[in-house]
């Protein structure tokens, strides 16, 4: 690999964020382009090479704002009740930052052009080996899927706060019982181009070493 392509692969890995805020409303996202990147987050690593991962692409007016408003029902309150807790503790910056930004997305997520939901075509099991290889098995493509869209242009927001009303939105969705929504993807084309990368603590610190709570030595 050239330095260029793993700065770049760096850059884009860093810099892929939740997008809400910067959403355009305005602009249609072309379908053959949502496929292209379909094609490319279904090489994403799948638990037992099974193919068990879907798509819905939901562009109709009158079920996304249908959507917005199962989503709303739940998300509304909780997030209200987030933005009061983050007041309680001192208004820190990156968590009025994302309760600010995901109440503006509740309020104008009718309007996005296009909303993903990444199906699996089964239920989760019970056990920790069923749930480690069911969402295992999904969530890598859904962040292929993110990062491929926003290499294009394209924003996207990994929500789940409509799933408190699952059923709601399975039976407006016309999906069986035997399939799960992993997510709900808002997603459109984004304005401005200046993401800063999110702040995270230091691998140095989230890291151990052979045995749990060891530090990794440092390397000179
Ligand atoms: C599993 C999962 C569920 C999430 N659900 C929501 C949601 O329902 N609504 C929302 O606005 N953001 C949701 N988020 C985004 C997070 O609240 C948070 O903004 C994000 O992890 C911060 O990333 P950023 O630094 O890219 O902004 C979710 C993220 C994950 C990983």
């Amino acid at each position: 690999m050239t330095d260029t392509s793993i700065e770049s692969l760096d850059y884009f890995l860093t810099t892929t964020k939740q997008v809400r805020r910067r959403l355009d409303l305005t602009r249609q996202v072309p379908t053959n382009v949502v496929l292209e990147c379909i094609d490319l987050a279904s090489r994403a690593p799948i638990g037992g090479n099974l193919e068990r991962n879907r798509w819905l692409l939901v562009e109709n007016a009158d079920t996304r704002q249908a959507l917005a408003d199962i989503y709303a029902r739940f998300g509304r309150g909780y997030l209200e009740a987030g933005r009061e807790q983050v007041e309680s503790m001192g208004n820190d910056p990156t968590a009025t930052r994302v309760v600010e930004s995901s109440l503006h997305l509740l309020e104008h997520l009718h309007e996005v052009p296009l909303m993903i939901i990444p199906i699996r075509l089964d239920r989760p099991g019970t056990s920790i080996f069923d749930h480690a290889t069911y969402w295992g098995s999904v969530t890598p493509g859904v962040w292929s899927l993110q990062l491929a869209l926003r290499s294009r242009g394209i924003g996207s927001a990994w929500t789940t706060l409509h799933l408190q009303h699952e059923q709601d939105a399975a039976e407006l969705l016309g999906l069986p019982a035997s399939v799960t929504q992993i997510a709900l993807l808002p997603t459109a084309y984004f304005t401005g181009n200046n993401f800063h990368p999110a702040r995270r603590k230091p691998a140095q610190e989230i890291t151990y070493y052979n045995r749990w709570k060891e530090p990794v030595p440092k390397t000179p």
